[in-house]
């Protein structure tokens, strides 16, 4: 949480200023993003040098000292990049930590409202250190849900497709442009689900935890528990989950 805090403010003071840069067509690159990645990787290493780590911008180091490390970090250190570079307020620092494969920790940090997401498998998920839950609305048309759209999305046209069939099912959509922001209000009950086809480990793995432990649910579109190096993730309070399903399956 520390770490998150830390890397979130590094993302704040250089807010407004950053130099962006084009990783593709649309997919962009900060000077904050690769300073608060630098500030999370370096704490790591301090503390645990033989812990591997997977994080966006400097890709994967499993091989620690030529061994294979039980725990991995996965890191997003700023996710809603193209928010930030235009000076949109939503976007966040997402730290994951994995042990043989089980995701066991997860904190999202959202630098602009000071909110700290966190969770410990087991232990329940806080936000700001109080308990959260998932909401408990049960059907889909009085649910507000949320969504994204992956860099990729002009060379598919499925999305738009399935944003206007839950326009038409659920009680509001919206598209906040920071998946792991999404998946936190998901936990504490803000959006009662969340859907998208496309994300990365750093983007849902931290997500994943709170959303468990704040006792909703994390699939693929298929139902089966979310495997967080694939795309395609559906997460709700659980209640809706099936009907949203249902709406993906529409225009499968
Ligand atoms: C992106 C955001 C966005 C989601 C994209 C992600 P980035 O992450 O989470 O909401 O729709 O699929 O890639 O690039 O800002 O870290
Ligand atoms: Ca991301
Ligand atoms: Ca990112």
């Amino acid at each position: 949480m520390q770490m998150a805090q830390d890397a979130g403010n590094v993302l704040m003071q250089r807010l407004g200023s950053a130099k962006v840069t084009n990783k593709g067509d649309i997919n962009l690159v900060t000077e904050a993003d690769l300073a608060s990645e630098q500030l999370i990787i370096e704490r790591i290493r301090s503390y645990h040098p033989q812990h591997g780590i997977l994080a966006e911008e400097s890709g994967e180091a499993v091989m620690v000292g030529g061994k294979r490390s039980e725990w991995k970090w996965i890191i997003d250190p700023l996710d809603g990049t193209t928010n930030y570079a235009h000076g949109y307020p939503c976007f966040a620092v997402s730290i994951a930590l994995e042990h043989e494969g089980v995701l066991e920790i997860g904190v999202v940090y959202d630098p602009v409202r000071n909110e700290m997401f966190a969770a410990e498998r087991g232990k329940g998920a806080t936000l700001n250190s109080r308990t959260i839950r998932v909401s408990d609305v049960d059907e889909l048309n009085n649910a507000m849900v949320c969504t994204g759209f992956p860099y990729n999305v002009r060379e598919r046209p499925d999305f738009a497709r399935d944003f206007a069939n839950f326009t038409m099912a659920a009680q509001a959509v919206r598209r906040d442009g920071s998946a792991a922001i999404d998946l936190a209000y998901v936990a504490c009950g803000r959006f009662d689900g969340f859907f998208e086809d496309g994300l990365h480990p750093w983007d849902t793995a931290a997500g994943l935890v709170l959303i468990q432990e704040a006792r909703g649910r994390v699939t693929n579109f298929d139902d089966e528990p979310l495997d967080i190096y694939t795309l395609k993730v559906l997460a709700s309070n659980g209640l809706i989950h099936d009907a949203m399903r249902n709406v993906l399956r529409r225009g499968a």
